[in-house]
């Protein structure tokens, strides 16, 4: 069934009102957030909770993230907060990392796809907390995209994915961060990171002043730990930076879309420059996807330069956009 997707403005008063009604009303509202749009829906409301893994065809398995405007609202949901959690807290939220609790006994088994803990972020955006901060306990919001596929960095993306299944996307314009927060499990005695993401292994450790795990492998079935996921449509191919001329001038019978930092010589396909700076290259790699995804090229190719091979998090999306 298709229904009609409003877009409303963020910079609008009407507009956010009406955000806010359609999601008291148990609907889906698209939000912006630093890191990328999320699907927004009442999190108390098993109705509307329900009706998000609907719109994104997502498994029932994976659990979703609670967004809090404020740290009143995180109470609902966890009451045992160690120190360093608190510490970590306090240095990175609002902003992009996740963080997965002991939930409270009465906390959604849809939420949390029945496990003991449940997932929160406090995001940065402002306007976006100062809405959640008006909704009873927070709202739920995975990325605001199909399952499996690229997470949208602006509204035009979220319309491209899920236009026709949801009540409407609040238009923010173009995500800052760019990349789906890093997640830090510290429901255990041991902090591990089970996304790689904004905030990186290094910067948190220091943060928190003990060692953190990142273990390449864990059994929690988040996003990081598919295989297949953030993906374009179109075939996408990671190659090395000393191969890419040569995979370039071989090709010609493919037309390629081309995300690279490297200088390469102009031919017919098109390109897609992405800086060398680690934040301007998270907050265009979504947008070239999007856009690559879009062109009429048989083939994205992606060059993995040795410093994008050692940025955690940007190397596990790109391993997962990759398929035939
Ligand atoms: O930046 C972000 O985190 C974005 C924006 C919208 O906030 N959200 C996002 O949500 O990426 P989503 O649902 O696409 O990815 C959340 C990941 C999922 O892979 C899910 O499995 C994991 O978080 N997750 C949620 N609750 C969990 C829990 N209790 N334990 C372990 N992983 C959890
Ligand atoms: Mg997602």
């Amino acid at each position: 069934m298709t229904i009609e997707t409003l877009v409303l403005n963020i910079n609008k008063a009407p507009d956010i009102q009406r955000a806010k009604d359609i999601l008291l009303k148990g609907g889906r509202v698209a939000i912006p957030t630093e890191t990328v749009y999320g699907l927004g829906a009442i999190a108390t409301n098993e109705h509307a909770v329900k009706s998000v893994f609907v719109a994104k065809n997502r498994p029932l398995d994976h659990p979703l993230i609670v967004h809090v405007g404020n740290e009143a609202q995180l109470d609902y949901w966890v009451d045992d907060i160690s120190d360093i959690a608190r510490k970590i807290m306090k240095a990175c939220w609002p902003g992009p990392l996740t963080l997965i609790f002991k939930k409270k006994p009465h906390v959604s088994s849809l939420i949390s796809a029945g496990l003991d803990t449940v997932a929160i972020r406090m995001p940065r955006l402002e306007s976006i907390r100062t809405l959640i901060a008006a909704l009873p306990n927070g709202l739920v919001a995975p990325s605001a995209n199909l399952h499996k596929q690229l997470s949208p960095t602006s509204a035009e993306h979220v319309i491209h994915g899920l236009g026709g299944k949801i009540e409407a996307v609040l238009d923010g314009g173009n995500c800052d961060v760019g990349l789906e927060s890093t997640i830090l499990d510290v429901s255990g005695n041991e902090l591990q990171i089970l996304r790689a993401g904004p905030y990186s292994q290094q910067q948190l450790a220091d943060i928190a002043n003990v060692p953190i795990e990142m273990p390449t492998n864990h059994s929690v079935k988040v996003a990081g730990n598919m295989k297949a996921h953030y993906q374009p449509r179109k075939p996408l191919l990671l190659v090395r930076s000393e191969d890419i001329n040569a995979y370039i001038s071989k090709n010609t019978a493919e037309k390629l879309a081309v995300l690279h930092v490297s200088e390469l010589p102009n031919n017919d396909n098109t390109y897609f420059s992405l800086s060398k700076d680690r934040n301007d290259y998270g907050r265009m790699l979504y947008q070239f996807l999007h856009q690559a995804d879009q062109t009429g090229a048989d083939k994205i190719i992606v060059e993995v330069t040795p410093v994008v091979a050692t940025w955690a998090e940007v190397m596990n999306r790109l391993e997962r956009a990759a398929h035939d």
